[in-house]
């Protein structure tokens, strides 16, 4: 049993690069200390609209956007909820995906697994041949874009540029360890939920989570009892058009934060992000290379996280306790099972490849590179 552990007011500054939360910038903390108000406000509305349109606007997307106070977990439920009647094909190739194929069985719905190794990316033509071999079809294809676990970054647009000729098949992708820091348009690869969660590549506190809605996903919601009532497309974004509001008490003060935070993200550009993110990842998989491996399938690897292997077999959790010690940097270890065979680094959201280099000097310095 966990005893209790007294927090105190007292802990070291640190920089993370985690693969989230990851650092926030200090006006978008202050941001949050402002004396409450209600949500039934006019005031609210402003804000809730700023924050919808201004997502809308940094996504270069036409599709709605729903903005409600969750991690992006509550995403994986209502979309299945939401979109599945039946039968759901997710391809599994790490331990978010997993997640993904095991909480839609657990909403009772049949599932088909594509399963691939880990540190493997899922491919565009097994995709194909599962819709193409399956007699009934599929209500929805669930995919992690960015499998946080492995560090490999899968090719949602070639899978959902073929969904095109799938009509009836809905297509839901998980973004949450990338949205903000790798470029994706949900409404040119038939992407019908694209989701994120605000501590990630969006670089804002935790307790927001953040989806995109297609016009026909919000219709094929079924008015029933089976759709998600609490992140529920139809409920969320008549609320919104009705009365510029959430449905039920949001998260204020991570409301405030988000909207500091998304000016600053439209300031620099989805694109431009993309770019910065891009280096860092290059940076980070080069210094990769030079002193251990890369985890990930060759030609699909993230730009926000990258998983290296340990091939020097040093010992990933004391560096970690020592590079967090001696610099205040906080970097990750590998997910599960392969805790010590990889560790990760989190380039997203504010890092930049200076911020990142701080780090790798740390880890080369700790481990004796
Ligand atoms: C790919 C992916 N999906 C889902 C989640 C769960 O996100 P949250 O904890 O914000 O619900 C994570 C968290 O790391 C993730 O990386």
């Amino acid at each position: 049993m966990t005893e209790k552990r007294e927090y105190t007011d007292d802990y070291p500054e640190k920089t993370l690069y985690l693969p989230g939360p990851t650092e926030v910038r200090e006006d978008v903390i202050e941001a949050m200390a402002e004396p409450m108000f209600g949500h039934r406000m006019d005031r609210m509305t402003d804000l809730y609209t700023t924050i919808v349109e201004d997502t809308k606007e940094f996504l270069d997307t036409d599709q709605d956007v729903i903005v409600l106070t969750a991690s992006g977990t509550e995403f994986w439920e209502a979309t299945t909820l939401n979109l599945v009647d039946d039968r759901m094909l997710v391809p599994t190739s790490g331990a978010f995906s997993e997640r993904q194929a095991n909480v839609a069985e657990r909403l009772g719905k049949t599932v088909d697994r594509l399963e691939y190794e880990w540190g493997n990316a899922v491919k565009p033509e097994d995709v194909r041949e599962a819709l193409e071999a399956s007699d009934e079809g599929y209500d929805a294809v669930g995919m992690v874009m960015n499998e946080t676990s492995t560090g490999v970054r899968n090719p949602v647009e070639e899978v959902g540029d073929l969904l095109g000729e799938y009509p009836d098949t809905y297509f839901v992708v998980d973004a949450i360890s990338c949205l903000g820091g790798d470029y994706i348009v949900p409404e040119e690869h038939n992407i019908d939920a694209l989701f994120t969660s605000s501590q990630k590549a969006f670089a804002m506190p935790p307790g927001l989570a953040i989806t995109t809605v297609s016009d026909d996903a919000y219709e094929r919601e079924l008015e029933k009892d089976s759709a998600s009532w609490y992140g529920g497309f139809q409920r969320c974004l008549d609320y919104y058009d009705r009365k510029g509001q959430t449905h039920s008490t949001p998260a204020i003060p991570l409301m405030l934060a988000y909207r500091k935070q998304m000016k600053h993200m439209l300031e620099e550009g989805h694109e431009a992000r993309d770019q910065r993110h891009r280096e860092m990842a290059e940076y980070t998989r080069e210094w990769a290379r030079e002193h251990f491996g890369l985890y990930a399938e060759e030609g699909y690897r993230s730009q926000t996280v990258t998983a290296v292997e340990n091939t020097q077999g040093i010992d990933v959790a004391a560096t970690i306790e020592d590079v967090s010690e001696q610099y205040d940097l906080v970097f990750s270890n590998g997910y599960g099972s392969i805790g010590e065979e990889t560790f990760r680094i989190g380039h997203m959201g504010e890092h930049t490849v200076e911020t990142v280099k701080e780090l790798t000097d740390a880890i080369e310095d700790v481990a004796g590179l």
